[in-house]
């Protein structure tokens, strides 16, 4: 399979005053299309850094990353945001709802960038909805739904550009484990449609059921199985 996630010798380095965070300290990874990856490592050890440089939600100090064929070095805010927007869909642990827009709205946001008119971008988030079996909270606003619910909304939000990529930062780490689980069923629903998934999590159970496993630690990545 061709890869769609490709880093070479990766870093990413904070200066805090006179010390140096090494967050990520030459990763190199090449993930394949329609692959499922699970990733997992201590807290600090790197893995939002990893996830934060892959969604082009940040740049290396240092290495190349190519996104579904993009090479992104040297690209301008406005060629990332393009990246970002149309090849990544991304999911966050706090799930990063806007409180006073109801689901729906929520789920058109990143198609007001996209010069899709507003009857589409309503029909495009009404049929996200309802794949994330939300049919029937369309209005709702984030603090009259429960926390699956939030994610799910979070993740019909990542689907409405159609990415080839979904990242999911600890999609399950603010959820009890049952309806962790469920959420875990939606990405691997999404993950049979074919795509690519790469999943952080705490949950070891939650870690196997990808197809692949990878381990960081101290900045570097290592791969169980
Ligand atoms: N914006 C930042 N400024 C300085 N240090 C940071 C920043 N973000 C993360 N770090 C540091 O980089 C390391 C990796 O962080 P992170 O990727 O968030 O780890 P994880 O997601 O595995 O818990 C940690 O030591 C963290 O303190
Ligand atoms: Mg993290």
């Amino acid at each position: 399979m061709k890869p769609v996630i490709e880093l070479e010798d990766v870093r990413r380095y904070y200066t805090m005053g006179e010390i140096i965070v090494k967050a990520l300290d030459g990763v190199t990874l090449t993930i394949s299309r329609g692959d499922f990856v699970s990733i997992t490592g201590p807290s600090g050890s790197g893995k939002s850094t990893l996830m934060n440089l892959i969604g082009c939600l940040d740049t290396p100090t240092d290495g190349y990353i190519h996104i579904d064929g993009e090479m992104t070095l040297g690209m301008d805010e406005k060629d990332l945001a393009y990246v970002r927007n149309q090849k990544v869909g991304f999911v966050f642990q706090q799930f990063n709802l806007l409180a006073k827009m109801s689901a729906l709205d929520n789920v058109a946001t990143p198609l007001l960038y996209t010069g899709v008119p507003y009857r589409e971008r309503r029909e495009i988030a009404m049929s996200a909805l309802k794949k994330v079996g939300l049919a029937d909270r369309m209005k709702h606003r984030p603090n009259e739904l429960s926390g699956g619910q939030k994610q799910r909304v979070a993740i019909a939000r990542s689907l409405v550009n159609n990415p080839s990529i979904l990242l999911a930062d600890e999609p399950t780490g603010a959820l009890d484990t049952h309806t962790g689980a469920q959420i875990l069923e939606l990405f691997e629903e999404l993950h049979s449609e074919g795509r690519t998934v790469v999943l952080v999590t705490h949950d070891t159970d939650i870690a196997r059921h990808a197809k692949r496993q990878i381990h960081v630690r101290d900045g570097r990545i290592g791969e169980a199985g």
